[in-house]
C-alpha cells in the first residue's frame, strides 16, 4: 500500500502557506488528537520557522484521553503551548484564544509600552487534510461568523475574520501535506480519513486498524459488533493481498476479525461470503465517527517499534536494489568482453 503526495501538490501548498505566513503574527497548528505524532507535518518546523506557535489537537472527543495526556506532556516539555479541542461542539476554543493571546504577550506588551492603544494580532490555522480546520475556523468565528472584509493596510484579496479580542484569524486555512515517510503513519492518516480511501487498499487498512484495536483495546470490537476475536488459522487466505508491511500473520489475523465484524453486520453476497469492501467501509465508518470508542492510534511504543520495522524495511530495499545493480553491471561486463 503508499499514499501519494505529488511534488506538484506540495510545492502548491508550500508556496501558498509561505505567501500566506507573511501575513500572520501567529500560527495555530491543527493535528488529529487520536495522532498526535502521524498527524503532524515533518516540514512545518522548516516553513514556519520561529513564528509563534500554538499546537491544537482537534478531534479530542474522539481520542483516549490516557494517551491525549502522554501526548500533551510530551509536547509541553517541548516548549509547545498546546490545547486539546472538539470543534465540532466548540470544546477548547476559548482556550485557543487564551494561548493565542498569552504566546503573544511579550508583543502586546511591547507595543504598548511604544505608546500604542491596541494592537491587533493576525493568525491562521495550518493542518493537513480532514483534521477539522474548517470547522475550526467557523466555531472561532462564531455566529457572526460575519466576514470582517479586506482589512486596509494587510493584504487586498485575503478575508479576516474576528476572533474576539482585537484578534483576526485568516477565513482560509494553510493545507499541509501529510507525513508520508512511513508507511504504518500512512495507514493512520488512511485509518483517520486524512488519505481518501481510493488511494489506499482498505481491506489491508481495516486488517492493521483492527489487529491494532484488538491488541490495545480489548473488548472494544467484541462490544460493539458482538463477536469473538476469531483465530488467524479461520481466515482461508485467497492471495487477497500478496504484500504487505504488516506481515502475512498479522494481515490474516485482521482480515478474519473483518470478516467476523461483516458477518456480524450483514455484509454478505449472494452465496452467503463475506462482502469484505462493504465490512471495511462499515468498520472505516465507525472508527472515524468514534462509534468503536476513543481510539488514538499513536503509541509512543508502538511508534519506536514501526521504525525498527521501516528501517529494517529500508535496508532489505537498499541491499536488494544493490544486489540488482551489481547484477546489471555484472551482465554489461561479460557483454563488453564478449564483444
Ligand atoms: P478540514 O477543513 O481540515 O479538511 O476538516 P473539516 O473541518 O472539513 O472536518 C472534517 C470532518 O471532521 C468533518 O466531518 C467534521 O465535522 C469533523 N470534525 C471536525 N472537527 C471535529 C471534532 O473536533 N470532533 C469530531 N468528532 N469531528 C470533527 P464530515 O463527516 O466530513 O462532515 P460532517 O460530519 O460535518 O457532516
Amino acid at each position: 500500500m503508499t499514499v501519494q503526495w505529488y511534488p506538484g501538490h506540495m510545492a502548491k501548498a508550500r508556496k501558498t502557506l509561505e505567501e500566506n505566513l507573511k501575513l500572520v503574527n501567529i500560527v495555530i497548528e491543527l493535528c488529529d488528537a487520536r495522532l498526535p505524532y502521524s498527524s503532524r507535518n515533518p516540514a512545518i518546523d522548516r516553513i514556519i520557522g520561529k513564528k509563534p506557535r500554538v499546537l491544537v489537537f482537534n478531534k479530542a472527543d474522539l481520542a483516549d484521553p490516557v494517551q491525549s495526556e502522554y501526548w500533551m506532556d510530551y509536547y509541553k516539555k517541548q516548549g509547545f503551548t498546546v490545547v486539546f479541542t472538539d470543534a465540532k461542539a466548540g470544546d477548547g476554543v476559548k482556550k485557543v484564544i487564551a494561548a493565542v493571546n498569552k504566546a503573544m504577550e511579550e508583543k502586546v506588551n511591547r507595543s504598548l509600552e511604544r505608546g500604542r492603544i491596541a494592537t491587533t494580532l493576525y493568525a491562521m490555522v495550518v493542518g493537513i487534510p480532514n483534521v477539522g480546520k474548517s470547522s475550526f475556523v467557523n466555531k472561532v468565528a462564531g455566529k457572526a461568523a460575519a466576514k470582517t472584509g479586506d482589512r486596509p493596510g494587510v493584504t487586498r484579496e485575503k478575508q479576516w475574520l474576528s476572533m474576539g479580542e482585537d484578534i483576526y484569524l485568516l477565513d482560509t486555512p494553510g493545507l499541509l501535506w501529510p507525513r508520508i515517510d512511513n508507511q504504518f503513519a500512512a495507514m493512520r492518516l488512511a485509518a483517520s480519513g486524512a488519505v481518501k480511501d481510493e488511494v489506499v487498499d482498505t481491506g489491508e487498512l481495516c486488517a492493521f486498524l483492527l489487529t491494532f484495536i484488538d491488541s490495545h483495546y480489548p473488548g472494544a470490537l467484541e462490544a460493539r459488533y458482538g463477536i469473538k476475536i476469531p483465530e488467524t488459522e479461520e481466515f482461508e487466505d485467497t492471495g487477497y493481498v500478496t504484500e504487505t508491511i504488516l506481515g502475512a500473520e498479522r494481515l490474516a489475523k485482521g482480515l478474519a476479525i473483518l470478516e467476523a465484524c461483516g458477518k456480524a453486520r450483514g455484509c454478505l453476497v449472494k452465496g452467503g461470503s463475506v462482502d469484505l469492501g462493504r465490512a471495511a467501509a462499515l468498520v472505516l465508518d465507525d472508527y472515524r465517527a468514534g462509534k468503536i470508542g476513543k481510539i488514538s492510534l499513536d503509541f509512543p511504543e508502538v511508534l519506536d517499534e514501526e521504525a525498527d520495522i521501516s528501517l529494517r524495511n529500508e535496508e532489505a530495499a537498499r541491499v536488494k536494489e544493490e544486489k540488482r545493480a551489481a547484477r546489471k553491471a555484472n551482465y554489461r561486463s561479460r557483454k563488453n568482453a564478449k564483444r
